[in-house]
């Protein structure tokens, strides 16, 4: 299969008419969301939604997010939309936020993977929103990656993993958010984080009230725990490349690095930091701003493997804001290996 690549913007009727019909055809599309960039199919049609999982070697057990372009198309997805569902959406839609519901009859299976509860999110980026509305149809959108390596936030990164595998692939920039949007389930007795993203808990809990963490969040689940998200369970947005994080302030993890110098080592650290260093640095944001270390990461996690890396020391973000997203997902990307300096 030949992958047909689109530098589009959303004027671009007649090239947006043509996306929309391979997928209401049933094809496959690389998409530019403000997270990362989602390979994308009809959500309604259970065949189109197989070959996600078939082009990404995804676990079948893992279900997908649905993305739609107006609030209203929520009513034909979910069995009931409780007020905290309009009220999230109404603060933070259209944007990096999903919200698990219990899922209509007009869910396939296979996007749902076999529970009662769907995923729904409205994307900011103004390309995704216009495909969705040339396709005419919700879209079910995982991250465009192969299953396991960490998720895309360009056009090239899609063709890097799914040249061939897919239909096409449009580009609509690098990704303004960086890491995938924020999960909450509003299906549970109480609103529970399962995923940390681009709207931080602080902001949920500004239009919520309370809302619990799930223990998956910042902690391994032990062999045989069910997983509230099942994407949670799995070594993920993790390169060949193995990672550690170092905790502790920087003059130590400078030390500790540099003790461990050698060829195929490598400091995934802060922007201005790399004088300190004695190996080959990948600075990743700066130190303060957990949204710009949000922006790099997975983009820095995929350079290791480029440049050969065998071992990279990480810096410990911030849990705070976006830092906690920023955590959950280099804890994955290092099975939470930590070492504290
Ligand atoms: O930002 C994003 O969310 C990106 C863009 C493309 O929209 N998409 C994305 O999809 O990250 P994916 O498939 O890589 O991650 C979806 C996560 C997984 O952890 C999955 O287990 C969880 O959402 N999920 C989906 N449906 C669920 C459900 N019904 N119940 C619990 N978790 C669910
Ligand atoms: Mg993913």
């Amino acid at each position: 299969m030949q992958t047909r690549y689109y530098a589009i913007t959303p004027e671009n009727r007649q090239a947006l008419a043509e996306v929309g019909g391979i997928l209401r055809a049933g094809g496959l599309v690389g998409i530019p969301t403000e997270t990362v960039y989602g390979l994308a199919a009809n959500a309604l049609d259970g065949a189109a939604v197989a070959k996600i999982f078939q082009a990404k070697g995804r676990p079948q057990d893992n279900p997908l997010i649905v993305h739609i372009a107006a609030f209203p198309q929520l009513y034909a997805l979910v069995r009931e939309a409780p007020m905290q569902a309009a009220a999230l959406a109404h603060a933070y839609w259209p944007g990096p936020l999903t919200m698990i519901l219990p899922k209509s009859r007009l869910i396939p299976d296979a996007v749902s993977a076999g529970l009662d509860t769907v995923a729904v999110r409205m994307p900011s980026h103004p390309l995704a929103q216009a495909i969705i509305q040339a396709a005419g149809v919700p879209l079910a959108a995982p991250s465009a990656n192969l299953s396991g390596s960490p998720s895309p936030t360009t056009a090239q990164h899609v063709l890097d993993d799914m040249q061939g595998r897919i239909d096409a692939v449009v580009d609509g920039g690098p990704c303004e958010v960086g890491v995938e949007s924020t999960v909450i389930t509003l299906a549970a007795a109480r609103p529970r984080l399962l995923r940390p993203g681009g709207i931080t808990l602080e902001q949920l809990r500004a239009v919520l009230g309370e809302v619990e963490v799930d223990r998956a969040v910042e902690q391994q689940l032990a062999a045989g725990e069910k997983a509230a998200s099942p994407g949670m369970k799995y070594k993920h947005y993790a390169p060949a490349a193995h990672v550690v994080i170092v905790r502790g302030p920087f003059e130590r993890y400078a030390s500790y690095v540099n003790r461990h110098a050698g060829p195929a080592v490598a400091a995934l650290c802060y922007e201005g930091e790399e004088h300190a260093l004695r190996v080959r640095a990948f600075p990743c944001g700066q130190r303060d701003d957990p949204a710009s270390q949000a922006r790099h990461l997975f983009d820095a996690l995929r350079a290791l493997d480029d440049a050969g890396v065998k071992t990279a020391y990480a810096r410990c973000p911030e849990k705070s804001g976006v830092g906690l997203a920023v955590y959950n997902r280099l804890l994955r990307a290092a099975a939470f290996e930590i070492v504290d300096v």
